[in-house]
């Protein structure tokens, strides 16, 4: 198969995972046969300092035309640390998801067992976690008017859904279901916002059409409180923007790390695949950023394309890595190897299981290069 793929690596961290993502790919690309051109495009503060706008015409372009955006990260502290900057680099992607109408964001989280010991959650707790969150990305208090009074004094933002909205995401999640565990928990405020009494109404609807599914619901401040009282309750959790993006950090503990945690955002006719996490501003260029989110969502990328067998090639190689121990700081305090040691061995993993296995030894005793 021949794919182009926009790669919007951004700010922080986001290069250089980025970079082990396209590495996996070239490996995927060389041991199955196919074609992946990679084209370069600004976003996020490096382009607002380039060319004062955090997502230039230029990017946009590039990602209409092409099969795939594979994304980074982006944030700068500066920004963080000023509520009047009159440009943000989160524009960037809001803007990004918007023009390219990903309305669903799809952030699975599992319980690797070789890891669950590295959980701040216990064992017990953790054990069976496997969750897909089907958050809705173009709507909601994130793209409703927001205002600020003339004398500065008061803010407003509008949470606004339509019914279109909520039926189009409510059917890609309960269609996952359908081929997962036949559950969908559906997370919202519905004792106190209107929209929230809107999504319940058409999810209830709409779940009539699959009946092999079961639908329940969970105030957000009960799903906060569930999430880490008993995840395994889960299957696939539905939710609007704001609530998705705050469950899906909360998830990401259970894992072990947020570093691990992908997803992929898709509409009707583009998709983008990026880590969860943001662009860690302290660890740039310090080589300890975990990647293996990053090549996560290059899995992910292929899983769209139906390359399953790829897609399974890099999850291999990924839960070899983990099961090695081969990972940065953040898995690993007593031997970690850097983010681009981890790629090389993921990369080469994919390459050539065999061989990696083999120098196994190697990777114990500190030898940081292994390949
Ligand atoms: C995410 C991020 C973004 C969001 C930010 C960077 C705008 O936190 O993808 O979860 O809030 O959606
Ligand atoms: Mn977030």
């Amino acid at each position: 198969m021949k794919l182009d793929i926009a790669v919007l690596s951004g700010d922080g961290i986001g290069p250089e995972v980025t970079a082990q993502a396209i590495k996996a790919l070239e490996a995927i690309a060389h041991a199955f046969d196919h074609s992946f051109i990679f084209k370069e495009g600004l976003v996020g503060a490096i382009a607002i300092d380039k060319t004062g706008n955090p997502l230039p015409d230029e990017t946009l372009e590039l990602c209409v035309n092409t099969d795939a955006v594979l994304f980074g990260a982006i944030g700068a502290p500066k920004y963080d640390n000023d509520p009047s900057a009159p440009v943000r680099p989160e524009q960037g992607l809001l803007k990004l998801r918007k023009e390219l109408g990903l309305y669903a964001n799809i952030r699975p989280v599992k319980a690797y067992p070789t890891l669950i010991d590295k959980s701040p959650l216990k064992r017990e707790i953790i054990e069976g976690t496997d969750i897909s969150i089907y958050r809705e990305l173009t709507g909601g208090i994130y793209f409703g008017k927001k205002e600020l009074s003339a004398d500065g004094t008061v803010a407003s933002d509008l949470c606004e859904y339509s019914k279109p909205e909520i039926e189009r995401i409510t059917h890609l999640a309960f269609k996952t279901a359908q081929k997962r565990r036949k559950k969908v928990t559906l997370v919202d405020k519905a004792n106190v916002l209107e929209s929230s009494r809107l999504w319940r109404k058409v999810v209830t609807e709409i779940a009539k059409e699959y009946s092999d599914v079961t639908l329940d619901f969970l105030f957000v401040d009960n799903a906060a409180m569930q999430m880490i009282l008993n995840p395994s309750q889960f299957d696939v959790i539905l939710t609007e923007n704001m609530f998705g993006d705050i469950i899906s950090d909360e998830a990401s503990v259970i894992g072990g790390s947020i570093g691990l945690l992908a997803s992929a955002s898709v509409g009707d006719t583009c998709c983008m695949f990026e880590p969860i996490h943001g662009s860690f501003p302290q660890a740039t260029g310090k080589g300890i950023a975990n990647p293996i989110a990053a090549i996560l969502s290059a899995a992910m990328l292929l899983e769209h394309f139906d390359l399953l067998g790829e897609a399974h090639a890099i999850r291999d190689a990924v839960e070899k890595a983990l099961e090695l121990n081969i990972t940065t700081p953040d898995l690993n305090t007593d031997n970690p190897l850097t983010t681009e040691k981890v790629g090389d061995f993921i990369a080469d993993y994919i390459l050539n299981p065999e061989d990696s296995n083999l120098n196994f030894e190697n990777i114990h005793v500190g030898q940081s290069t292994i390949i």
